[in-house]
């Protein structure tokens, strides 16, 4: 039996082992997905605390649900190590590690490189190893697979990518907190270096996934997920500055967007806010950026909306000073309070989130500055920065305390009513108030 139809007839009986490296935001509900469909799952990670988490069946992932974490803990097809000597027992191997951005924008594919490192120490032939983290087009071919088989120069003699072993890049699409979509009803692309590993990786994620999508390449593959995700970067971009325009004439660019949604065809909405947030939208598109210099080709689209989506928080703090010189204060000596530090409502998770350089702008400014998220009690360091500050709770009170409210994040748990009724400025950043804006008692303004 060739490695190929013998992986294929692992992977139908239920019998393959899927070891998923990086148990985040992306790795753990893959993890969940395919632990459903019937796998055993051999999950990696540097962070011995998570592991401990896992083992315990403690939630790490509050928009998961406990649910997703008792049940894994109480499986005897889930485990979880920080030993990576033991990639070799798993068949087919999936990479979700972190692909953040180095200090001069440039990708840092630093954690990739070392996970494929770790996964050439122990290859074998019959192995599928398949490459989830979002980079620019070509990686796998020239990044990944050179790491991954470089190491085992001498064991890698003989092993064939397509004969022996299967490469493969498929790109996540998780949405953390989004209700209507799962890891298991998003369609997943898959790309391989060859057809047997296009298959092989579309058969293993059929195990958890509804729809799997074959590519010709892991390149189109990398490409279309960016592609995605650039897409959404440049209509955020195109509504923050008709935003900046149509509040200069007075007209609530927000009331524009949900009339022009009413068109059927060719359109979709996207909503202004303070700044992008989150691991994605700020940080894919300069992977492209990156790469398209090798080739001498500019990518005017994703600088430009780069720097509109980057102005936002500046433009928030613009706004919020006119409102309280209205009022005859200055930013110096003035109580703010943020609402939602997490970058986007419901979850908590605060990468990249906006909220910060407003918080930290503000500050700067000389203003008292608290937040409040239900999400997350008190601040921890992130990438730029690390504030220290608990969050307040929201009381008639508490929100009368403060000169403004500035609402960076609309989570559904904030009393919006309370807000209308005891703030004395309301800053809005995401049309948060829209249906309490009649009960406003103070001043509502939107940024
Ligand atoms: N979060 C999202 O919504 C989302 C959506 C689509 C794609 N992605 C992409 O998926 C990838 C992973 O993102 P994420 O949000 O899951 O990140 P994350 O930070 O939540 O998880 C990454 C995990 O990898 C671990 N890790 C870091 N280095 C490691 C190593 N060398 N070996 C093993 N584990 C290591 C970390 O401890 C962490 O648990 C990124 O490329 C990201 O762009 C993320």
């Amino acid at each position: 039996m060739s490695a190929y139809e013998n992986l294929h007839a692992k992977l139908g009986q239920g019998e393959a082992i899927a070891g998923i490296i990086g148990l985040g935001y992306v790795g753990l509900p893959l993890a969940h997905a395919l632990h459903r469909g019937g796998l055993r799952i051999l999950g990696f990670d540097v962070d011995g605390e998570k592991i401990d988490a896992l083992e315990r069946g403690t939630n790490y992932l509050r928009h998961l649900g406990d649910d997703v974490f008792a049940e894994l803990a109480g499986s005897n097809r889930f485990h979880a190590t920080t030993d990576f000597s033991r990639l070799g027992e798993a068949d087919a191997i999936m990479v979700c590690v972190p692909t953040p951005l180095g200090p001069h924008h440039e990708p840092d594919l630093s954690f990739v490189l070392e996970s494929a490192r770790s996964i050439g120490r122990t290859l074998r032939p019959g192995q599928l190893i398949v490459l989830e983290s979002t980079t620019y087009p070509t990686t796998t071919r020239d990044e990944f697979v050179p790491a991954m088989m470089g190491v085992t120069c001498e064991r890698a003699v003989g092993l064939e990518i397509g004969r022996d072993v299967f490469v493969a890049f498929s790109p996540e699409r998780e949405d953390p907190g989004n209700a209507s979509h799962s890891t298991r009803s998003i369609p997943k692309l898959v790309g391989g270096m060859d057809e047997c590993s296009t298959k092989i990786a579309a058969a293993l994620y059929r195990r958890g996934v509804e729809h799997v999508v074959e590519v010709s390449s892991p390149e189109v593959a990398e490409a279309a997920k960016l592609l995605e995700n650039i897409f959404r970067a440049v209509n955020i971009a195109l509504v923050n500055e008709l935003k900046m325009v149509l509040t200069e004439l007075d007209i609530d660019v927000w009331e524009v967007i949900r009339a022009a949604s009413t068109k059927p065809f060719g359109f979709m909405p996207f909503y202004p806010g303070p700044g992008l947030g989150g691991h994605c939208i700020p940080i894919d598109p300069f992977y492209l950026t990156w790469k398209a210099r090798e080739v001498n080709r500019p990518t005017r689209f994703i600088e430009l909306a780069g720097e509109v989506n980057t102005r936002m928080p500046e433009y928030v703090i613009e706004r919020l000073t006119l409102a309280l010189n209205e009022e005859g204060k200055a930013v110096r000596g003035s109580s703010v309070l943020v609402l939602g530090l997490a970058y986007k409502p419901n979850i908590d998770d605060t990468r990249e989130s906006p909220s910060f350089e407003l918080i930290e702008r503000l500050m700067n400014l000389g203003a008292r500055v608290e937040y409040s998220d239900p999400f997350i009690p008190r601040t921890v360091p992130v990438r730029k920065h690390d504030l220290a500050l608990q969050s307040v709770e929201l009381t008639p009170e508490s929100i009368a305390s403060f000169d403004a409210i500035l609402i960076s994040t609309d989570h559904a748990a904030f009393d919006y009513r309370a807000l209308a009724h005891h703030a004395r400025l309301i800053v809005d950043t995401r049309d948060a108030m829209r249906s309490y804006k009649h009960e406003v008692s103070g001043r509502l303004l939107r940024a």
